[in-house]
């Protein structure tokens, strides 16, 4: 009996070990942990629990019978995070360079099944040279299965990705079907076709952290939703964001302690929009100053940055926020914020999660850039996303809401449930001098009649009272009595009950 024990405490050993110490220590020295290592710290302490510790592959071409250490390249299994359930897999770059075989992805499919009969979210740690070589159609086979895993489960239940290595070739579809992708600066890179096929085809010349790291997917093409310094940082906020989510779309998300008055005050409030209409001011001040104990999770902070997008809690429970920033833009929409924000408002409505909206938008950005790019079908994706959304919605105007913008932005018609505005919301087609300039087209070479035009448009406009008199506005209220008011309204939203129509599914523009 006592050797039997002993067998299995050795096969464990072993399969602990990966591709060896070398390859380890080769892992640690480009400042990367393994991949049981990111498994401890991102799941509470003890609380995995391990699947297929002993799934070995079942390759015979290439030599590959020779070699076949247990786990075959990915770590799978569950635990918790903050007491909640999650699964986890975790690929395991000492083995093979992670590279994904039938087996391996067998093993993906195994938690991916679980996670979603028992409504958990699938957190999934990338680390791997892709397609296992040797393994030729059987591997293209196991990532589509991922695939089609990735869009069952989408709506369902979160899933996150963490690209912790390399992530390269048709691997990178999954994580791009999953909900979130959090990338480690310098040590992790996404791209269909790498660099030396870019050289090749397109003359280009761009090492892979240019072409597909961190920076690049955060800024420019959007790929990912956050980037952080190193793999302790990455886990550690994905725990924090799970803290946010519900573990699945049968659930409510989780409400938490808080220690934060719901009708604080923030007189402060009061003085953030400048006398100048034109001047900016930080949008993220009244989201701070609004949410429980001024804790908020940013998602995509470093692009589109003229709409911030974000979890905060109030009264313990999350609620999503989407705000125009006037510091970026002037908070013009346009074709990153609209794609931006639209996914977003998806996932919240995807998952229940209340969605506060900050108003503060001069319109859509003008131009050929824009219109060639197709702002027309961008910005109609957020459009769609408000228009289809059945959670509970709460909007403040707290300054600019003109043109199409106005009725994008979560607006009454879009059935918001509450729709603030400040006293200095201006609410029109758009801003006095542009009003003047086409309704007064004549009267342009005269100054003073131009002026006295203005006057009288800001004074009929520029101001929530016309709105709030067609009941498209339901309250003015006062910038201080923000929190207080809006965390009512998502109160007594409590209960909300709204369904669609019946559909197949929608056909969003996109
Ligand atoms: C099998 C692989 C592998 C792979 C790496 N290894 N990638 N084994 N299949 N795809 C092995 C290496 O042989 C090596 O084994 C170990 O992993 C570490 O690799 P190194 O090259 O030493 O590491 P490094 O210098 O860090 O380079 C990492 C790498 C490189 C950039 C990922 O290994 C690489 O370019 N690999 C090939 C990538 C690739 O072309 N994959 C297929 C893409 S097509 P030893 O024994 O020496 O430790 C694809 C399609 C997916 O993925 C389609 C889905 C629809």
């Amino acid at each position: 009996m006592k050797d039997i024990l002993q067998e299995l405490e050795d096969r464990r050993e072993a399969a602990r070990l990966g591709g060896g110490q070398r390859r380890i220590d080769a892992q640690h020295a480009r400042g990367k942990l393994t991949a049981r290592e990111r498994i401890e710290l991102l799941l509470d302490e003890g609380s995995f629990e391990e699947f297929d510790m002993f799934v070995a592959h079942r390759c015979t071409d290439f030599g590959m019978q020779a070699e076949r250490p247990w786990g075959d390249g990915v770590v799978t299994g569950w635990g918790t995070v903050n007491g909640r359930l999650v699964y986890v897999f975790s690929q395991d770059f000492t083995v093979f360079g992670g590279s994904l075989s039938e087996t391996h992805a067998q093993k993906i499919c195994k938690i991916m099944d679980m996670a979603v009969q028992n409504g958990a979210p699938v957190i999934g740690i990338n680390d791997s040279g892709g397609a296992r070589i040797q393994e030729g159609v059987a591997s293209l086979a196991g990532y589509a299965d991922v695939f089609q895993r990735n869009v069952m489960a989408s709506g369902v239940i979160p899933q996150i990705s963490l690209i912790m290595g390399p992530c390269a070739g048709g691997a990178v579809y999954s994580p791009a079907m999953t909900d979130f992708i959090f990338m480690v600066r310098d040590t992790s890179y996404m791209f269909v076709t790498g660099p030396d096929v870019v050289k090749t085809v397109t003359n280009e010349i761009v090492t892979a952290e240019e072409l597909g790291g961190a920076r690049t997917h955060t800024s420019k093409s959007s790929v990912a939703d956050g980037a952080f310094e190193n793999d302790v940082e990455a886990l550690a906020e994905t725990r924090r964001l799970i803290d946010f989510l519900p573990l699945s779309n049968r659930e409510k998300p989780p409400v938490r302690p808080f220690f934060d008055d719901p009708a604080r005050l923030e007189p402060s409030l009061d003085t953030l929009i400048p006398e100048n209409p034109n001047q900016p001011y930080d949008m993220k001040e009244l989201i701070l100053k609004v949410a429980d104990e001024g804790d908020f999770f940013e998602i995509q902070k470093d692009f589109a940055g003229n709409i911030i997008t974000g979890f905060i809690r109030l009264e313990g429970s999350t609620v999503g926020v989407v705000a125009n920033q006037p510091m970026v833009l002037a908070g013009c929409l346009d074709i990153d914020s609209s794609r931006k924000a639209a996914r977003f408002v998806r996932f919240c409505d995807a998952f229940e999660i209340p969605i506060l909206t900050f108003v503060d938008v001069p319109g859509f950005l003008p131009g050929t850039g824009q219109e060639y790019g197709g702002v027309i079908k961008h910005g109609a994706k957020l459009l769609f996303a408000y228009g289809e959304a059945t959670v509970p919605k709460v909007t403040v105007i707290t300054r600019k809401a003109y043109g199409g913008a106005y009725d994008v932005m979560s607006s009454k018609h879009l059935r918001g449930d509450f729709n603030y505005a400040w006293p200095t919301a201006e609410i029109a087609v758009m801003g006095a001098k542009g009003a003047v300039e086409i309704l007064y087209r004549n009267e342009l070479d005269d100054p003073d009649k131009i002026a006295a035009r203005t006057k009288e448009y800001e004074a009929r406009f520029a101001n929530p009272f016309v709105a709030a008199e067609k009941g498209f506005i339901d309250e003015v209220i006062m910038p201080h009595s923000t929190r207080r008011r809006v965390a009512r309204a998502f109160a007594s939203l409590r209960g909300k009950k709204l369904t669609n129509p019946w559909k197949k599914h929608d056909n969003i523009p996109l």
